[in-house]
């Protein structure tokens, strides 16, 4: 591993922390800082889970085993189909029900600090895993919240200062899956039939261990693997029988982007997002997935010969390799040889292999493909609380960063535009802006390329309540977005969105139930630990 130079940055930032605080009016961090330590003795929980960060080595490769990062869980209390184990390095599923009251005691074992958030998860802020609450070596956090989602996947992983992307790529994630009423109703494929599937790329040393290399140009485009896993698997294939399967599909990639299509050009027929299931299923010829991003896909074996296999497959597509090539020209030109290291293998644009799925097995009987899911209600500009008042989320760059909102993180910082009145629906913009940029960066006679490098895509991801996509507008032409263009849902309940290069993106988002200081963010995780993360402040 690289010798991440966090700690001196960690020393300024807390060494600051006294100022801030005291220029928050109406909360207390004092509190905040502390987190929650001790259990509420009025909550009483229907699950309880130790789930413990720690150093692990576990088989991947043929070969020495890989030293990595792991959650490990136990089950305190609740039903036993809670936990579920996978092995290699990745945590257990946690299987909830919607209405359970869950308390996770959190310990920290590594030698850095650490917490862990819900990624998609409706709690309240103390609950959320802000990296304010990162806890050291041997301390315990102590989350408790009631699980108000919808059935969905979601899932967890580090959230700490500046460590996130490392601490993730070192093995800190897992699936979390909620079951309730209306998808019971369904009948949908369960039990082995019910398949997870967290694909992440990584990049080994010839003795197995993880590789995280960052360059300059990999901090600006962030982190890709040469190797893909699949459920920390390397050449994934599962055995499976003529039928309908439910695949619950996590990119939990620091950086990749994946066009996700089944290899024998059978269209992809998605039942849920982010956010949980669809209102209806919806066919498409293949599916953008950025980090964070889940999709449920609905697919049926049935009729193919047993011994026959198809494959997920990640298909080739444009927008990021022509970025990636400018970028590459560009900085040459523009800021000499000391470039012309950059790993270019194993780009964005080439098919990849994801999965194998291997039918094993002859059965007669299958369920059918639902018509309808579950009912969800539009929201639309008549839900927002003020229609005309739109939040900005401006993508920005300086410095040789991203930037949101012409800021970055800044641990509990946030400006009047990012103040929130809880129990508002808000209508919120996320767009392209580089005022100063493209000028001065003409005139420095590296225009094209800089202008370029810039047109990387981000995956937005909004702490909190699930929003849904109003609109997406290509304001700018880019050369490769025809090869991705038919692989977004903006049907689904989202908690991440793609946005590509040349693109604006409106969305509607409610902030219910929870005050506090709550993440929105680039979940290219590279960007995120590079500051490209932002607080909103919901009272
Ligand atoms: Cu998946 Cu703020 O994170
Ligand atoms: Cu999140
Ligand atoms: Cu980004």
């Amino acid at each position: 591993m690289p010798n991440f130079n966090y700690k001196r940055r960690q020393f300024i930032q807390y060494a600051t922390l006294g100022a801030l605080t005291a220029a928050i009016p109406g909360l207390s961090f004092a509190k905040g800082q502390e987190g929650n330590r001790t259990p509420n003795p009025s909550f009483k929980a229907d699950v309880e889970i130790a789930l413990d960060a720690q150093t692990a080595d576990v088989p991947i490769l043929p070969g020495p085993h890989t030293h990595v990062f792991k959650y490990i869980g136990k089950l305190l209390k609740g039903p036993s189909s809670t936990l579920k184990e996978l092995p290699g390095y990745l945590g257990p599923i946690l299987n909830f029900e919607r209405g359970q009251k869950v308390r996770i005691y959190f310990n920290n074992q590594l030698p850095e600090p650490c917490i862990t958030h819900w990624h998609g998860m409706h709690v309240p802020q103390p609950m959320d895993g802000h990296p304010m609450y990162a806890i050291s070596r041997g301390e315990q956090y102590l989350y408790e919240f009631e699980v108000t989602n919808p059935a969905g996947t979601n899932w967890y992983h580090a959230h700490t200062h500046e460590l996130t992307a490392p601490q993730v790529y070192q093995g800190l994630a897992g699936l979390i899956t909620v079951s309730d009423e209306f998808e019971r109703k369904l009948d949908l494929p369960s039990g082995e039939f019910d398949l997870p599937l967290i694909i992440q790329d990584r990049s080994f040393s010839s003795s197995n261990q993880l590789r995280y290399i960052l360059g300059m140009h990999q901090r600006m485009r962030g982190f890709l693997g040469d190797v893909i896993l699949a459920n920390g698997q390397k050449d994934y294939t599962i055995p499976v029988k003529t039928r309908a399967y439910r695949l619950r599909i996590l990119n939990g990639s620091n950086a990749r982007i994946y066009k996700l299509g089944w290899s024998d050009g059978t269209p992809i027929t998605a039942i849920g997002t982010d956010g949980g299931l669809l209102e209806r299923p919806q066919d498409l010829p293949y599916v953008m997935l950025a980090p964070a991003e889940r999709i449920e896909l609905w697919i049926d074996f049935s009729g193919r010969k047993p011994g026959s296999d198809v494959t997920l497959q990640s298909l080739a597509y444009g927008t990021t390799s022509h970025g990636g090539d400018a970028m590459r020209g560009g900085m040459r030109r523009g800021m000499g040889g000391g470039m012309g290291m950059m790993g270019t293998a194993f780009g964005q644009d080439g098919e990849i292999t994801i999965a194998k799925f291997q039918i094993t097995e002859h059965i007669s009987d299958s369920p059918k493909l639902p018509d309808t899911l579950v009912p969800m209600s539009r929201l639309t500009l008549q839900n927002v609380t003020h229609p005309d008042k739109v939040v900005p989320i401006a993508i920005g760059m300086r410095h040789m960063s991203f930037q949101l909102n012409g800021r970055t993180f800044d641990m509990y910082d946030y400006t009047e535009a990012e103040q929130i009145p809880v129990n508002t629906i808000q209508r919120i913009k996320i767009f392209h802006h580089n005022p100063g940029m493209s000028g001065g960066m003409r005139r420095g006679g590296r225009g094209g390329g800089m202008g370029m490098m810039m047109s990387v895509p981000h995956p937005i991801h909004l702490h909190g309540q699930q929003f849904q996509i109003l609109s997406r507008t290509q304001v700018h032409q880019d050369n490769g977005y025809d090869t991705v263009k038919h692989g977004f849902i903006n049907s689904g309940w989202k908690d991440t969105v793609l946005v590509m290069p040349g693109e604006e993106i409106e969305i509607i988002k409610p902030f219910n139930d929870f005050k506090g200081l709550f993440l929105y963010h680039c979940h290219n995780l590279e960007h995120e630990d590079m500051g490209m993360m932002r607080n909103f402040f919901v009272s």
